[in-house]
């Protein structure tokens, strides 16, 4: 079985971003020994306009072949024109309303999430599968995500969109790995307690 991994930034307080999902405050964070920590360990969740301005291009990928988003978060590449911001990694975006995918690399999930997700998993293979968000469809998954890696700045939101978009529950996790940066970011690793 390949892993599902969600790996996330969010705040303090456990916020993806704003109210609307703006993460936009977590960008001061990306200072050179950050970035270079992400870079060298994480290449693999750099889209393709941030890949050319690290040397990235054409990096092999160390944790993911594959790559999940819902339509909301994947709109963000739309609007600025990037059809395919994750082009090293099979990309599948969750979405009953955008139809046709506008771009080859990219699948559209329309139906069955949780049974797609299921038989990506069951795929033979060394990588695993990065949940990238957002909130909505971290909520729809939460059953199935594997390990936990959250980014998180520090600062406050208090209020915002949650790491899950689903009700309540205890879901228990085992951390298995903390880093933590001269700017006050932390990077923790949980693995799920099946
Ligand atoms: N801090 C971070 O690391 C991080 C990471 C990722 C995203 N984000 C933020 O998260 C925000 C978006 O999160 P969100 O919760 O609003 O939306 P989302 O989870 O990215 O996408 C929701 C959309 O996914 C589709 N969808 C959901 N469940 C589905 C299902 N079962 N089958 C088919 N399609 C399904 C629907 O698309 P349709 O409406 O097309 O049907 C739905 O509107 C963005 O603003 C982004 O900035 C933050």
């Amino acid at each position: 079985m390949r892993k599902l991994t969600y790996f996330v930034a969010c705040s303090i307080d456990g916020f993806i971003g704003a109210p609307d999902g703006d993460a936009s405050s977590m960008f001061a964070f990306l200072d050179e020994e950050f970035l270079g920590y992400l870079a060298a360990q994480w290449p693999d969740t750099i889209p393709v306009q941030g890949r050319e301005q690290l040397g990235l291009k054409g990096a092999e990928n160390l944790h993911f072949d594959t790559v999940v988003q819902g339509r909301a978060s994947y709109q963000l590449a739309l609007d600025a024109g990037v059809t395919s911001p994750y082009g090293h990694l099979r990309e599948y975006v969750a979405s009953r309303s955008l139809g046709t995918s506008p771009d080859p690399n990219v699948t559209v999930i329309e139906e069955d999430l949780v049974g797609r997700i299921r038989e990506l998993k069951a795929e033979e293979g060394e990588l695993g599968i990065w949940l990238c968000g957002g909130s909505q469809v971290a909520g729809e998954l939460l059953d199935e995500i594997d390990e936990l890696v959250i980014k998180t700045y520090p600062q406050v939101y208090g209020a915002g969109m949650p790491m899950f978009g689903t009700g309540f529950a205890v879901t228990d996790f085992t951390l298995e790995d903390v880093r933590t940066f001269g700017n006050g970011v932390v990077v923790r690793t949980y693995a799920r307690k099946r």
